[in-house]
């Protein structure tokens, strides 16, 4: 069994970390309800559907912490920590049509409830809303941010697509699809809360460093669950990258450094996809050490991340972010 499964059971308190900022955290929460709101019924409903779902709003309170750590005063930290909450949840109901996933917080996904169609349209929906809402922090760098963001977000999608069944996908590549599908988000929400802090160059580039490496790390984690963790757990179908035939990290190490036969049946199974191999393919990625090796490399990135918070101020905002990196990001998987 693997490091990483082992080491998720353990309970973590992130609620000590929110509780830092806990009115900020439940005014988001009532913004986000309030914004939901659409005259067209399947709207209401779908977008409640998957808020509800118990997501574990860690973007959100990157943004919180961060504008904190930056003596931030205005309320615009929770419009915007909003917005980003919006985006991340418009990328997830594309994300689950585009991977055709069953199970998303423990809950069928709005597309195996409402149909691809419905899902598709009101992530449009919640993309578009989360554009109006970041007209009203009235900060042509704050939009600029956001808009190449979710381009951004865009391209690591379409870059994924293209690296699916691809069997001669390369770590780098591989990489790529990672910091700009799942890092750049956590790069913005970091990066935004030295922006409204009115903070220097250095301190807006040292938080969207921190944002960016915790969001590759949290990737990486994501993607060795995908292999080594159970539903109850992460609240989402194990196997789902391999079905898909997406060529993650446990996957391409495996091939890298497997006997000529695994790496035959590993090249063959992205190629086909489905989940006829899954016990195989777990065999290789066991015997090459997949998973210990994809847990390293978020480990690295995570001790990047806190590296990246020096030039900050110390302040218990500041210390929260240092152990969000600190408790090891998988462990924030499913929390
Ligand atoms: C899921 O993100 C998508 C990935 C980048 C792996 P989260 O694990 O933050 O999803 P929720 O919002 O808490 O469900
Ligand atoms: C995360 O990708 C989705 C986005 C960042 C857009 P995944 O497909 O790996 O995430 P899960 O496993 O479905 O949550
Ligand atoms: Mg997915
Ligand atoms: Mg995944």
């Amino acid at each position: 069994m693997s490091e990483v499964l082992k080491i998720h059971k353990v309970t973590i308190d992130v609620d000590a970390l929110r509780d830092l900022v806990k009115d900020d955290v439940q005014a988001v929460d009532a913004l986000i309800r309030a914004r939901l709101s659409s005259d067209v019924a399947l709207i209401n409903q779908l977008s409640h559907y998957i808020i509800n779902s118990g997501g574990k709003r860690l973007r959100p309170l990157l943004v919180l912490l961060a504008a904190r750590a930056c003596h931030y005063q205005g309320d615009q930290h929770i419009n915007l920590a909003a917005v980003i909450e919006f985006i991340h949840t418009a990328t997830l109901l594309h994300d689950d049509v585009v991977d055709a996933s069953k199970l998303r917080r423990g809950n069928m996904t709005a597309n195996a409830v409402w149909g691809n169609e419905a899902a598709v349209l009101v992530g449009d929906f919640l993309y578009s809303r989360a554009f109006e809402m970041m007209v009203e922090a009235d900060d042509m760098h704050i939009m600029e941010i956001m808009s190449h963001t979710t381009n951004t977000i865009a391209e690591g999608e379409v870059l994924q697509l293209l690296n699916c069944h691809d069997a001669a996908t390369t770590e780098q590549r591989y990489l790529e699809v990672v910091s700009r599908k799942t890092a750049k988000l956590f790069e913005a929400a970091a990066r935004i809360g030295a922006i409204l802090g009115g903070q220097p160059e250095a301190t807006e580039t040292a938080l969207a460093a921190y944002g960016m490496h915790l969001g590759v790390a949290f990737q990486l984690v994501d993607d060795a669950l995908d292999y080594s963790a159970s539903p109850e757990d992460t609240g989402k179908n194990l196997g789902d990258d391999l079905a898909e035939g997406k060529p993650t990290l446990p996957l391409i190490h495996a091939i890298n450094t497997g006997t000529p036969e695994q790496s035959e049946l590993l090249r063959k199974a992205i190629e086909n996809g489905g989940h006829d191999n899954m016990a195989d393919v777990c065999a290789a990625i066991e015997s090459t050490g997949g998973i210990p090796y994809t847990a390293q490399a978020a480990q690295r990135e995570a001790g990047l991340a806190i590296a990246a918070l020096d030039p900050l101020p110390a302040s218990p905002y500041k210390e929260a972010l240092y152990s969000l990196a600190d408790r090891k990001p998988y462990l924030l998987i499913g929390v």
